[in-house]
């Protein structure tokens, strides 16, 4: 069974999403399903919520629900059946993200995400998860350049730093899940170092 499920994580501004190509066509060029999916979204419903979480001011408690809801649906849909069917499955950001922004930046209690956690995933857990690390003055410079900025791009440097510690942190705790990918470097050294972890996949 080839099944894998990859992770795709970073601050906004830290380059992940420039890399999914690249990743679908190295795991495609294995003969494999390869499905591409995201987090807030992935399904009809998980769509719509996205919309009203990256456009509406919420409670961050609400956020956090709502996030776990569209992840509810997104697994049920998308990833087990994906999964059972052998495919890998790479999603643009999941679990690790509600622990960096709504715990770490806005304050939700750790124990909460993980109480939601353990209840929406039943032990579903990425088998890999690649963390684009750039510093927060990287993040926030590629950030002001960017197309118009949606609730949370538009927030302030410190919010950005604790999203920063708050991913290096859950890296520390999963050393065997997490490979930190150093982003603040020429795109095409990027590419390598994404390269060399889809390689040995
Ligand atoms: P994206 O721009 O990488 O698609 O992500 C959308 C935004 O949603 C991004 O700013 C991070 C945020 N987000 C959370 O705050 N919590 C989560 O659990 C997820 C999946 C995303």
């Amino acid at each position: 069974m080839t099944a894998k499920f990859i992770t795709l994580e970073g601050m906004d501004g830290a380059g992940k999403s420039t890399h999914i190509p690249n990743i679908i066509k190295m795991l495609g060029a294995r003969g494999v399903e390869v499905i591409s999916t995201r987090e807030p979204g992935g399904t009809e419903l998980g769509e719509k919520l996205r919309t009203l979480l990256l456009h509406e001011n919420m409670h961050p408690e609400t956020e956090t629900l709502l996030m776990f809801a569209a992840r509810r649906e997104h697994i049920a849909q998308v990833i087990l059946p994906a999964l059972a069917r052998g495919a890998y499955v790479l999603s643009d950001r999941f679990t690790d993200a509600t622990y960096a922004y709504q715990a770490g930046a806005k304050g939700v209690a750790a124990n909460k995400v993980v109480q939601l956690e353990q209840w929406v995933q039943e032990g579903l857990q990425p088998d890999v998860t690649l963390l684009f690390d750039v510093p927060v003055e990287v993040s926030v410079a590629r950030l002001s350049n960017a197309r118009t900025p949606d609730k949370f791009e538009r927030e302030s440097a410190e919010f950005f730093a604790k999203i920063r510690e708050a991913y290096l942190l859950r890296a520390r705790e999963n050393p065997e899940r997490f490979k930190i990918i150093n982003a603040n470097q020429p795109l095409d050294k990027v590419y390598k170092a994404v390269e060399a972890q889809i390689a040995v996949l």
